[in-house]
């Protein structure tokens, strides 16, 4: 065993083996059209095997060995490698592949409204022990929201990571959390009524949770990846609060810093808006809708809500009290944490109408503009 620590640290100490019956062929593949540098090759006269590296990711290049020929998945530096497949020497293929996924706009069936009952909801056990509840029921919607808690407080298990998404939001319905974010300083502490909207690819990390927390998440796409950055530690030092991510800027939008405003021409409704639609370009908002008293039908709340955008997608999170909205001509009770959403393709046939109220009504609604 050789145990000269210079020696032993010099080479990746794991390899994906790679056959290379035709070894020169695969040498020159590897090195002069993926850009791998050698290592180490042997024996110098007659090269039969060699340590290839490109990056992190290390290939031992093997004439002798009986492997299997492999598939290796390469990022596309240019769009128009995208989706294409080369096949070299030994029967190596390399697929190139998207780094970032783009917000896939698919044929997709009708849409439908639809409601998820607390009561009829499952909690299924995720990452980090937290506990998830979708509030969707709507397959292919596109659009990923999520009622997620961690019971007791204490530190989460979570590192720095990063969501491969078009716009993702968290709303803060409970406890409260420390987070930290890729230049946005020192952790902060995420508390109720509190949200935060996260660019995509921003660096970020989930340190610890208090007393129960509950949030909402809300990320489009819905089948986005999340990647770990091992190589980033939190909080990092350059302070950049206003740098843009895909065009967005990361936004904490803290309850107590923002004004309520009349809702619908509704004496008795108030709307409260967050600074997630301008730091997220327009991609989508977020707003807090309350009842400061109860619903007085000569007013106009019996008026189809949101009838002059079209917007992708549309959440609603009951945050308290009970309410009532219709629906094709039904009437859907909804009362705490239960949610509805309208998906893509809003229109005249599937507006809905909030039309009773108690006081202390309160709602999410969670905006995904059809851009
Ligand atoms: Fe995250």
């Amino acid at each position: 065993m050789n145990t000269d620590p210079v020696e032993r640290n010099a080479i990746n100490p794991i390899q994906l083996v790679v056959a290379a019956p035709d070894f020169q062929s695969g040498l020159s593949f590897f090195v002069d059209e993926l850009g791998f540098e050698v290592e180490m090759i042997a024996p110098a006269e007659d090269p039969n095997i060699a340590i290839l590296a490109l990056g992190d990711f290390t290939v031992s290049l093997d004439k002798h060995s009986k492997c299997s020929p492999v598939t290796l998945e390469v990022f596309a530096e240019e769009a128009e490698l995208e989706g294409t497949c080369i096949q070299g020497p030994n029967g190596t293929k390399i697929n190139y592949v998207t780094r970032t996924k783009k917000i896939i706009s698919e044929p997709r069936p009708d849409p439908i409204f639809t409601t998820a009952k607390q009561v009829n909801s499952q909690w299924v056990t995720g990452r980090a022990d937290m506990a998830y509840r979708s509030l969707i029921e709507v397959p292919n919607s596109g659009v990923t929201a999520s009622h997620i808690r961690i019971e007791g407080s204490g530190e989460v298990p979570d590192w720095v990571h990063y969501h491969d998404v078009g716009f993702q939001i968290i709303y803060c319905l409970q406890g409260s959390a420390k987070l930290v974010y890729e230049g946005q300083g020192d952790p902060f502490m995420f508390e109720e009524g509190d949200c935060v909207l996260q660019p995509p690819h921003i660096r970020h990390r989930v340190l610890e949770s208090f007393d129960n927390l509950e949030v909402i998440e809300f990320s489009s796409p819905s089948d986005h990846a999340t990647y770990a950055d091992r190589a980033m530690s939190l909080p990092n030092k350059m302070f950049a609060p206003t740098q843009e991510f895909s065009g967005q800027r990361f936004a904490l939008s803290r309850q107590s810093e923002s004004q309520w405003t009349p809702y619908m021409g509704n004496s008795s409704l108030r709307i409260r808006e967050t600074s997630i639609a301008d730091a997220s370009g327009g991609t989508g908002w977020v707003t807090i809708i309350e009842a400061t008293g109860t619903n007085d039908t000569n007013e106009s709340s019996l008026n189809p809500l949101i009838t002059e955008d079209n917007p992708e997608f549309l959440l609603w999170f009951v945050l308290q009290g009970t309410g009532t909205v219709t629906h094709h001509k039904k009437e859907i009770n909804l009362e705490r944490t239960d949610a509805m959403v309208c998906p893509y393709g809003y229109s005249n046939e599937t507006e809905f109408a909030l039309t009773d109220f108690d006081e202390g009504f309160k709602v999410l609604e969670i905006g995904l503009n059809n851009l």
